[in-house]
């Protein structure tokens, strides 16, 4: 596996199951990283993107060989199969992550990494009937949101603050995330400092961070 630390992050969020999934899958490490640990029976990796998924196809070629993945050029979950017990969707917008979801089927378990839009797609989650069993912010050059959700099951209580940050941020901050709502407050200055008028929204929003901030960084 190629070794950054948000591949190990991702990696390190990946529990043992039957059939798993990698839905985007571009290189492929994650996959790889799942039979090598044997933590898995079977993989189907994916992407919409045939040139994207010929490097999956070549990394995990010796598997493909033996019957234990399958690859599928498709959009989002069209061509997975539904009896699928875990779906890694890392490195896309939360946005398109819902879409993905909305447009498919709803797997008894998700490793989730948005790039952006994190709080929609806790959102869809909760509705949906997922329980958030993970869900912090991490550092590799820049920062990532990451998510795990089991379907059903007793789940922790999300209120405005949990949504907005993540559960894990508010209620086991780590220094990672405290360094994240730092520069979100210098860009809010920065922002309020160059306006030439009040900007009531980048207020609110550095109050609100500013509240984080203080409610954490005594717990760190
Ligand atoms: C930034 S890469 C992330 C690769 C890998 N999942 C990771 O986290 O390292 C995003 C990949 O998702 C694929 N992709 C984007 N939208 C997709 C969709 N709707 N369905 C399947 N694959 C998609 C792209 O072709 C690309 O290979």
């Amino acid at each position: 596996m190629k070794n950054t630390r948000r591949l190990r992050v991702l990696c390190g969020e990946l529990r043992p199951c039957a059939r798993f999934a990698d839905v985007g899958c571009d290189h492929g490490y994650c996959t790889q990283y799942m039979l090598e640990q044997n933590l898995c029976r079977t993989a189907v990796i994916s992407d919409i993107s045939a040139g994207s998924l010929h490097k999956a196809e070549t990394l995990l070629a010796p598997y493909i060989a033996e019957g234990r993945v399958r690859s599928v050029c498709c959009a989002g979950l069209s061509d997975i199969p539904r009896d699928t017990d875990e779906v890694l969707i890392a490195g896309m917008g939360g946005e398109e992550i819902v879409s993905i979801l909305e447009e498919g089927f709803l797997p008894p378990v998700l490793v989730l990494q948005p790039m952006k839009n994190a709080p929609k797609l806790r959102r869809f989650l909760l509705e949906r009937g997922y329980a958030i069993e993970r869900d912090f912010t991490f550092t590799d050059t820049k920062h990532y949101d990451l998510l795990r959700a089991v379907r059903g099951g007793q789940g922790r209580a999300y209120g405005a603050r949990e949504l907005a940050f993540g559960y894990d941020n508010i209620h086991s901050p780590s220094a990672e995330f405290l360094s994240l709502v730092e520069e979100e407050i210098q860009k809010c200055r920065a922002r309020l400092a160059a306006a030439s008028r009040q900007v009531p929204a980048v207020q609110a929003r550095l109050n609100e961070l500013a509240e984080v901030r203080d409610e954490i960084a005594g717990r760190l």
